[in-house]
């Protein structure tokens, strides 16, 4: 079996930073103590002046395959995970055929299984005519329902009241929703394209896609949520009035209702429209500093409990477009870690912060089993980082198949040296192993 010695790390984890050595055998963390001793029968990587961080568990990710390869695979996409310390991601259904059946979820599983570099999990799509192919689901291999609760890429929205109510009553698995209010979003439209038709100043984007609009949706599905007693997980918050809707009152692990901030909405703000345009045109939106500011004051008081990156490329030409046309999502799985890393350098996060938001918390939420934490018999997903080494942003540099990022030009405090997953490594300083060890995720439930 192979072995595998990470000496010297500043282990962070649970809570604490502590020097550690930690050693794997085959897939797994074997043995975790203040000095272990080096056999021959050993490999040892030197890992003093780093931080040991476990594989970061991002929840919400697009990776367009089937039927949207021209702007992303799940070959390249989770390749690129690994440079940024990603080790396990759940995917959505907006792909193209949906997953919203048992057909297209087994083949989607089974392109994964061919070419992810990383564990992979994929969220089953609700519409407002599948509740017979929810209810069939299964608990140990589905991290959970998704549904858009207002439309985005993809044309899935879920906004039949009846359907709605029938699936919040029928399905006990987390059932994570996109809110942004559809009628709200249609009439702020309307009302911009009557004034600039097609080519609507990005400024306004916000505006369209209101604060009014995702309060409104997001407090209805809660509402939703707390009569039926499902377990709801609201995706992406990006408004200050949404952060009220959330307590923390209760640990992660007894909460019905939780939420998640994904990094472009703790990193731009609407002052950044004038120089990004249409790169950093999300659903939902990029809103205010005040809205930035109160998402990391939540976060860091425990009303979001999860930090994630949406993921969502499309190709430069796509995004270059006049705004109507432009859709909407950026890619950012490989800069996810290091954005924050950064973050803690600004001193807006601590660093066992972003451990318990990117890495346990996930593991918590969706009951991932034996992962999103370094222990003994855990698996060895793991991430040594530099925090005093920066990197720079640039076309050249990202991995991703859009071959472009919002970040470009941006420098960050903080690079993934090495990435392990399943016990093996897989990214060291920038060198790629030549093939994947990935796992499909399982759920202890
Ligand atoms: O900006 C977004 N892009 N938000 C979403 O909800 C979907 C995503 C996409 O798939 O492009």
């Amino acid at each position: 079996m192979n072995k595998l010695l990470i000496r010297g790390a500043a282990v962070v984890n649970e809570g604490n930073i502590v020097p550690l050595d930690v050693l794997i055998e085959g897939e797994r963390i074997s043995t975790i103590a203040p000095a272990i001793t080096v056999s021959n029968d050993m490999e040892v990587i030197d890992a003093h002046g780093k931080h040991l961080l476990p594989g970061c568990i991002d929840d919400q990710v697009h990776f367009r395959e089937p039927g949207l390869t021209h702007k992303a695979t799940i070959e390249t996409e989770s390749k690129a995970c690994i440079a940024g310390g990603i080790t396990s991601y759940f995917e959505m259904p907006n792909t193209n055929p949906q997953t919203t059946n048992a057909d297209a979820y087994a083949k989607k599983l089974a392109i994964a299984a061919e070419t992810s570099w990383v564990n992979y999990g994929f969220m089953f799509g609700g519409t407002n005519d599948n509740l017979e192919q929810i209810k069939a689901i299964d608990p140990k291999k589905t991290p959970a329902l998704k549904l858009f609760l207002g439309s985005s890429t993809g044309n899935m929205l879920v906004d039949d009241p009846k359907t709605l109510k029938e699936i919040f009553t029928a399905f006990k698995l987390p059932i994570a929703v996109h809110c942004e209010d559809e009628q709200t979003v249609k009439n702020n439209l309307a009302t911009y394209k009557l004034k600039y038709g097609d080519d609507i100043p990005i400024e306004y984007h916000p505006d369209i896609r209101s604060e009014e609009a995702c309060y409104l949706s997001s407090s209805k599905a809660i509402a939703l949520a707390k009569e039926t007693g499902a377990r709801l997980h609201v995706f992406h918050l990006s408004t200050a009035k949404e952060t009220a809707l959330f307590s923390n009152e209760l640990p992660l692990s007894q909460k019905q209702i939780t939420a998640e901030v994904c990094i472009h909405h703790l990193w731009f703000s609407d002052e950044d429209y004038a120089q990004k345009g249409t790169h950093i045109k999300w659903n939902p939106a990029v809103k205010t500093a005040h809205d930035r500011d109160e998402l990391w004051n939540a976060l860091n008081d425990d009303r979001i409990d999860i930090i994630a990156t949406d993921h969502a490329p499309h190709t430069i030409e796509e995004k270059s477009q006049v705004y109507t046309k432009a859709p909407s999502g950026g890619p950012m799985v490989q800069h996810a870690l290091p954005v924050m890393l950064d973050c803690v350098q600004q001193g807006k996060i601590t660093l066992e912060k972003v451990v318990e938001k990117m890495c346990h918390n996930p593991a918590i939420l969706f009951d991932i089993e034996h992962r999103g934490y370094i222990r003994e018999g855990y698996f060895a997903d793991l991430v040594l980082v530099d925090t005093n080494q920066s990197q720079t942003v640039t076309r050249d540099n990202v991995l991703y198949k859009c071959g472009w990022s919002p970040l470009e030009g941006t420098t960050l405090k903080g690079t993934v040296t090495h990435t392990i997953i399943n016990g093996e490594i897989l990214y060291n300083q920038g060198v790629f192993a030549s093939t994947a060890k990935a796992k499909q995720l399982t759920f202890v439930r």
